[in-house]
């Protein structure tokens, strides 16, 4: 059959940018080794089914194990039933519902600031966490190990840049000696780092900026559901959130959903709502999107014993872990990576783990630094428990 096509609208096979898309080194290794983009028939709860394996998931963000709560379910098949599939508009226009406003109220009183903005994905939140409060003549100073998010929210800004040691707070206050105090400050910083497993120096990386005019983001992704003593998050737990401008996250973790949220004070979420590209030009969170992250809240406050259990799964597991000498990478929370040193290792002992029936995902530098090429295993809270907890 002659081509429909007029042969000046066919792609350009020799144009540089396909070409190179074509030749690229990684994307042929991704292909070549099939280590990630893995896709699982069926799941319920932590085991996932792979070309006919049952597997144990290690690796799901789902902290505390509410993806598929009986509440939860319902709650995403109510909203589906009365709201329909899609919000089908930014929330600016079209795409406002009641629910949007009952979630933002609910996540704000919960990490303790006065107003929230959600967004159709934690991405889209933390980077315009960055990007929406920052301004050509800022800097921002940075925790050299944050999220990708974030560093896209820096891209976007046309403030300068500083990078400081990996939660470091007296590297942050030698940068802070050497520039103007008056000089309009942002610092990013994320509460639980996510491959590290680490919990942020909070109080004193808030205290070394005082009097040098700086406005804090938090990226609590990790942290909420998690940390403090209602799961409120990492600013809770260490008694900072007055400290913090800013806090974002993700609603695909501890709430089992997807979307994001940027809460802070109701003059900076008002400020949001009429600068944010990432708010004004995307659709608004979806009703199941919502309801799901509105009902997980809502477990997550009634039944601590959740956030109790996977602290137990943490502790033993980690028990486990260094029983077997392995590097944890002085992790303090429930994300755990085995840190193996080099990406060839690390793929061995990962594609034994899968033969042996167990998920986790590999990062490798440049994803992490060199050195540290590591398995994440983290969210581990199965609805049962990995052995009595003490005392029961
Ligand atoms: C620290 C951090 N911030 C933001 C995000 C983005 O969240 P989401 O995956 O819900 O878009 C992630 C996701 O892994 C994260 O780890």
């Amino acid at each position: 059959m002659k081509s429909l096509l007029k042969p000046w609208l066919k792609p350009d096979p020799e144009n540089s940018i396909a070409r190179r898309c074509r030749e690229d080194e990684l994307t042929k290794a991704r292909l070549k080794y099939q280590l990630w983009y893995l896709s699982f028939k069926g799941q319920q709860g932590p085991r996932v089914d792979w070309e006919g394996k049952q597997l144990l998931m290690m690796s799901s963000n789902d902290y505390l194990g509410l993806s598929d709560h009986p509440l939860v379910v319902r709650a995403g098949k109510q909203a589906l039933e009365k709201w329909g599939s899609s919000t089908t508009g930014a929330r600016l226009a079209n795409g406002s519902r009641s629910f949007h406003h009952e979630l933002e109220e609910r996540l704000a009183a919960f990490v303790g600031k006065e107003a929230c903005h959600v967004f159709s994905a934690g991405y889209l939140a933390c980077m315009s966490a960055v990007s929406t409060f920052s301004s050509r003549g800022d800097l921002i100073l940075v925790d050299r190990n944050v999220h990708s998010s974030l560093w896209s929210g820096i891209g976007l800004s046309s403030a300068r840049v500083e990078r400081f040691g990996h939660n470091n707070p007296s590297d942050l206050q030698d940068i802070l000696m050497s520039e103007a105090r008056e000089l309009p400050k942002m610092v990013v910083v994320e509460g639980v780092y996510s491959m590290e497993g680490h919990i942020a120096r909070l109080p004193e990386i808030i205290e070394v900026g005082r009097g040098n005019n700086c406005f804090y983001v938090l990226d609590d992704a990790h942290g909420f559901g998690v940390l403090g003593d209602r799961g409120q998050g990492t600013a809770g737990y260490l008694d900072c959130v007055r400290g913090v401008d800013i806090i974002c996250g993700s609603l695909s973790k501890s709430l089992s959903s997807v979307g994001g949220f940027v809460a802070g004070d109701k003059t900076l979420i008002e400020y949001l709502r009429t600068h944010s590209k990432q708010c004004i030009f995307s659709a608004a969170i979806s009703p199941v999107q919502a309801a799901c992250a509105l009902a997980a809240l809502d477990i997550l406050q009634r039944e601590p014993e959740h956030r109790l259990r996977l602290w137990d799964n943490t502790r033993y597991y980690k028990q486990l872990l260094n029983q077997l000498d392995l590097d944890t990478w002085d992790s303090e929370t429930p994300a755990v990576p085995i840190i193996v040193g080099n990406k060839e290792r690390a793929y061995r002992i990962w594609k034994n783990l899968l033969e042996q029936g167990v998920f986790t995902v590999l990062a490798i530098a440049p994803a992490v630094p060199p050195g540290k090429d590591l398995l994440t295993h983290r969210g581990f809270s199965p609805p049962y428990t990995l052995r009595p907890r003490a005392g029961c």
